[in-house]
């Protein structure tokens, strides 16, 4: 009887013990589901190594060091790029090189500065990123400024070009409607920051497009007409288009405004570019009056550095990819190494090489990170904020990415591959400016400064004042001023300037 009883217990035991196996299946199962679903799946990435081996932090730091060192360029490096850069500006310049040259160089018709008495109301259009602005400005001794940001959706940034200017032109009459403009012809200046041929102050060809629009019909054309045309087929809205202009002209006219000395006009952030005022004799591409001042802004476009080959010593299997990936092929190889729109994808495939390595988070990648466009190029910034032993940015964006349980070590690796990427943009930035202050070669010059990468990232001012001073003349003085919405008041600067100089002719 008793046997049999402890028998009896047994088997309930084991029973019981079987439920309890079960349950803790279940358990595991939702648990990993909600992880899977809510942080990510972490895996090894494809093409990683199989065994991972287990190394010492120091000996992972070191060789995360050497993986990044292709992303570090020294003084010699940095040399060859601005001697390139000089060269490629040269070809920009000259009559017979400019068609095969890679950096174009358009001449703005933009002859003057502002010399901060002008005045008036403005309208203003800003096309150049991810959002498309309406603006209205009133300069006197002050500056004021009214504006509305529209989005500009992905199919309208791809579709036919006829849906684009549509878009402008109805965001141009919604604004006019709710401010009640209807009554008033205001000048306007249309800020339109791609690549353009102008063929005067209000005509202006659109070379080629860049930073992920392709609209169809434009290349070629006249972007003025485009948009006179679409606010025809509206018929509800009356406006005087005085001046096209590029955001860099904008940025160095908004800055030149109060600062004398102010001559190059730089862009960093979703895009990558510069202006500068040129002596005419040094444009041998000029082909407009020759009348005072003999001088004129430069658009270079110089995103488009490197696209003959000239660049291909310091690019890396990560620029190839991201040019290989993108909407435009072996175009704006600088701007792809520069600018906000790449930069955080280069970070992403620097930290997944890391991983596929063994060298960060055990070798474990999450589905997030492995997702191409993932990593955005305002959590480097974010992430070199923190303070030198401090990872909070960095934990919240990788938890973010689906790692909670990243160390110290991770975190600061992390950094090291953010601060290579930053750093190298940095200084390419820098080479270009070291360029073309060497090329104005004044005593004194200020740069107009704009652009998300340069305005957010911690460190990118100290970065580029530091290898600009390696790289100048000696006896050049220079200091990088940000530039308060150039796009905005810079356009009606330049609508201002341009009435004013017909007016005295
Ligand atoms: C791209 C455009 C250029 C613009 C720059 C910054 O490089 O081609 O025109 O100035 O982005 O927005």
């Amino acid at each position: 009887m008793e046997i049999v009883a402890a028998a009896d217990s047994d088997e309930r035991g084991l029973s019981l013990l079987k439920v309890v196996n079960v349950l803790q299946r279940v358990v595991v199962f939702i648990h990993s589901f909600t992880i899977d679903k809510f942080k990510g799946n972490l895996q090894r990435p494809s093409g990683a190594s199989q065994e991972m081996p287990h190394m010492r932090e120091e000996d992972i730091a070191t060789k995360v060091k050497d993986i990044c060192q292709e992303l570090v360029l020294n003084h010699e490096a940095m040399k060859e790029v601005c001697s390139c850069l000089q060269e490629e500006i040269n070809r920009g310049l000259g009559k017979d090189s400019n068609p095969e040259a890679t950096i174009k160089c358009f001449p703005t018709y933009v002859r003057e500065l502002p010399n901060g008495k002008e005045n008036g109301r403005f309208l203003a259009l800003d096309l150049g990123g991810t959002n498309f602005r309406v603006l209205l400005i009133e300069l006197g001794a002050k500056c004021t400024m009214d504006s509305r940001i529209y989005a500009v959706p992905q199919p309208i940034m791809v579709g036919p070009g006829e849906g684009l200017f549509d878009h402008i032109a109805e965001c141009l009459a919604s604004f006019i409607k709710e401010r009640d403009l209807g009554t008033e012809l205001l000048p306007l200046g249309f800020t339109f920051s791609f690549p353009c041929k102008q063929e005067g102050l209000t005509k202006a060809r659109l070379a080629c497009w860049t930073k992920g629009f392709k609209c169809a019909g434009v290349e070629g054309r006249d972007v003025v007409e485009l948009l006179k045309q679409a606010i025809a087929r509206r018929g509800d809205v009356k406006i005087k288009i005085c001046a096209v202009l590029n955001d860099t002209t904008g940025t160095l006219m908004s800055c030149a405004w109060k600062n004398h000395n102010c001559r190059i006009g730089l862009i960093v952030g979703t895009g990558t570019n510069a202006c500068y005022m040129e002596k005419l004799e040094k444009v041998e591409l000029w082909d407009g009056s020759t009348d005072e001042p003999h001088q004129v802004i430069i658009n270079t476009e110089w995103g488009a550095f490197g696209d003959n080959g000239c660049l291909d010593f310091v690019r890396t299997e990560y620029d190839n990819t991201i040019d290989r990936e993108s909407i435009n092929p072996g175009r704006q190889l600088y701007e792809k190494m520069i600018s906000g729109m790449y930069m955080g994808e280069i970070a992403r495939q620097v930290l997944v090489r890391l991983v596929s390595d063994g060298l960060l988070f055990g070798g474990y990648a999450s589905d997030i990170l492995l997702e191409k466009g993932s990593f955005f190029t305002k959590y480097i910034s974010e992430i070199e904020s923190d303070k030198p032993d401090d990872f909070n940015n960095c934990r919240a964006i990788l938890e973010e990415l689906g790692f909670n349980d990243a160390t110290d070590a991770d975190c600061a690796n992390v950094r090291y591959a953010c601060e290579c990427v930053s750093r190298r943009a940095a200084n390419l930035a820098a080479a270009g400016v070291a360029v073309l202050l060497n090329r104005i070669n004044e005593e004194s010059v200020t740069v107009a400064v704009d652009g998300s990468v340069y305005r957010f990232h911690p460190h990118f001012h100290n970065l580029m004042v530091e290898q600009i001073s390696h790289l100048i003349k000696p006896g050049i003085k220079f200091d990088l001023m940000l530039s308060e919405d150039g796009s905005g008041r810079g356009a009606a600067l330049v609508a201002a300037v341009a009435s004013r100089s017909a007016s005295m002719r």
